[in-house]
C-alpha cells in the first residue's frame, strides 16, 4: 500500500468527491494529506472521523508522499505536478493540462490498465466527457471497429466546478425571483438555458471541449484513424453528463449484438425499454460509479450505424472514480 497520499484540491468539486470516495471505497494507505490553495490553508476538514488542516500547495509539499492525486486547474498542475514527480510520487492529474503530453499516460481503468502500470511520470486522468464516451465505445471498437462518431453532450454545471453550481442554484433562485445576477462560471446565464460553448474557440469553429473529445479518444483507444464529430452543449442540469452519440462501425453491429455487448463490458450498466419509459436519467444516475447506457437503436441513416444514449457522473467515473481507480490498481501492483 501507498505510504502517505496527497490529495491536492480537496476543496473542490472533484476533490470533494474524491474524499468521498476514499472513504467509501476504504482505501488503504498509511497516512493522508489534503491540499488546496492559500485561501483555503488552515481549514479544517473531516475524512474517516478525523479532522485534517488543508495544506497549501507549495513546491516543496510532496516530501513524505508517495501517490498524488490531483484536481486543479490546468496551470496550476502545470507548475506544481512536475515537483511531485521530481519528488518521487507517483501522480494522477485530474486536469486538462498533461493529458496530450508525450510520454503522459491517459488511462481508464476498464480500458486501457497496462498504460497505467508502464507509465513512469503523470498519469492523467481524461475529460470527464471523453470518459463516459470512450468507456460505451470500448466494447464496440474490439467487436466491429470504431471508425466515426458524433456525439452531442448535454453538460452538467457542476463540471465547471463549485462555482458552476452556485451559479446554477444562484442563477435559477434569481431568475425564478425576477432579480439581477453575476454568473462567474459561465458567459451566459444557465438558469432556463442551453450554452453551445465549452471552453474557449479553436480550429475550424471547435471548441476546446470538443477537441478534448477528438484527441483524447485517439490516444485512449490508440487508434488515429477514428473519427470524432462532438458539440458540447452546457444544460441547467446540476450533476451528470449526457450524450447522444452516434457510432459507425467497420462491421455491422445489430442493436441486440451492441446491447450484449454494452452489458457484458465493466462499469457500464444498459438501463433500455422505452416501451416502459426507462432509460438513463442524470437525476437517477447521480451518486453512481457506472456508465449507464440507452435508446440503443439501429442508425436509420447508416447500415453501419448503432444510436444510443449515455449519461455517467461526472464529478465521479467522470473524474474523482477514475483517479481512485487508477490509484487502486496502482496499489495492487506495488
Ligand atoms: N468538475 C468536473 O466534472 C471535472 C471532471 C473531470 C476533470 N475535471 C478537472 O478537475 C480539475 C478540478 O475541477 P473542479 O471541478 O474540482 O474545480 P473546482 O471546484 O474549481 O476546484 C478547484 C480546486 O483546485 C484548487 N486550486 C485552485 N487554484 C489553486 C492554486 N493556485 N493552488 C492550489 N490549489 C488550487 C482549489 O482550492 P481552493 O478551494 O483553495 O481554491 C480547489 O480545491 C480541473 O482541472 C477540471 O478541469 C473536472
Amino acid at each position: 500500500m501507498f505510504r502517505n497520499v496527497a490529495i491536492v484540491g480537496a476543496t473542490g468539486a472533484v476533490g470533494q468527491i474524491m474524499r468521498q470516495l476514499l472513504e467509501e471505497r476504504n482505501f488503504q494507505a498509511g497516512t493522508f494529506r489534503f491540499i488546496a490553495s492559500a485561501r483555503s490553508t488552515g481549514q479544517q476538514i473531516s475524512f474517516r472521523d478525523q479532522k485534517y488542516t488543508i495544506e497549501e500547495l507549495t513546491k516543496d509539499c510532496f516530501a513524505g508522499s508517495d501517490l498524488v492525486i490531483a484536481s486543479t486547474p490546468d496551470d496550476v498542475a502545470a507548475e506544481y505536478l512536475p515537483a511531485a514527480v521530481e519528488a518521487g510520487c507517483r501522480v494522477i492529474d485530474e486536469s486538462g493540462y498533461w493529458r496530450m503530453k508525450e510520454g503522459v499516460a491517459l488511462v481508464i481503468p476498464e480500458v486501457n490498465p497496462q498504460d497505467a502500470l508502464d507509465a513512469t511520470g503523470i498519469i492523467a486522468s481524461p475529460n470527464c466527457s471523453t470518459t463516459q464516451m470512450v468507456l460505451a465505445l470500448k466494447p464496440l471498437h474490439d467487436a466491429a471497429v470504431v471508425k466515426r462518431v458524433i456525439v452531442s453532450t448535454y453538460q452538467a454545471t457542476s463540471g465547471a466546478g463549485v462555482q458552476g453550481t452556485s451559479d446554477l442554484f444562484d442563477g435559477s433562485k434569481s431568475y425564478l425571483s425576477g432579480d439581477d445576477y453575476s454568473y462567474k462560471a459561465f458567459a451566459h446565464p444557465i438558469a432556463f438555458n442551453c450554452i453551445p460553448q465549452i471552453g474557449s474557440e479553436k480550429a475550424d469553429g471547435y471548441t476546446s471541449e470538443e477537441l478534448k473529445m477528438v484527441y483524447e479518444t485517439r490516444k485512449i483507444l490508440g487508434d488515429e484513424s477514428i473519427q470524432v464529430n462532438p458539440t458540447c452543449v452546457r444544460v441547467p442540469v446540476a450533476n451528470c453528463h449526457s450524450e447522444s452519440i452516434t457510432v459507425e462501425t467497420e462491421k455491422p453491429l445489430s442493436p441486440g449484438e451492441a446491447r450484449e455487448l454494452f452489458e457484458s463490458f465493466p462499469g457500464i450498466q444498459v438501463v433500455d425499454n422505452l416501451q416502459d419509459g426507462q432509460y438513463p436519467l442524470p437525476s437517477t444516475c447521480d451518486g453512481s460509479d457506472e456508465v449507464f447506457i440507452g435508446r440503443i437503436r439501429k442508425d436509420i441513416s447508416h447500415p453501419n450505424g448503432i444510436s444510443f444514449w449515455c449519461v455517467s457522473d461526472n464529478l465521479r467515473k467522470g473524474a474523482a472514480t477514475n483517479a481512485v481507480q487508477i490509484a487502486e490498481l496502482l496499489a495492487k501492483h506495488l
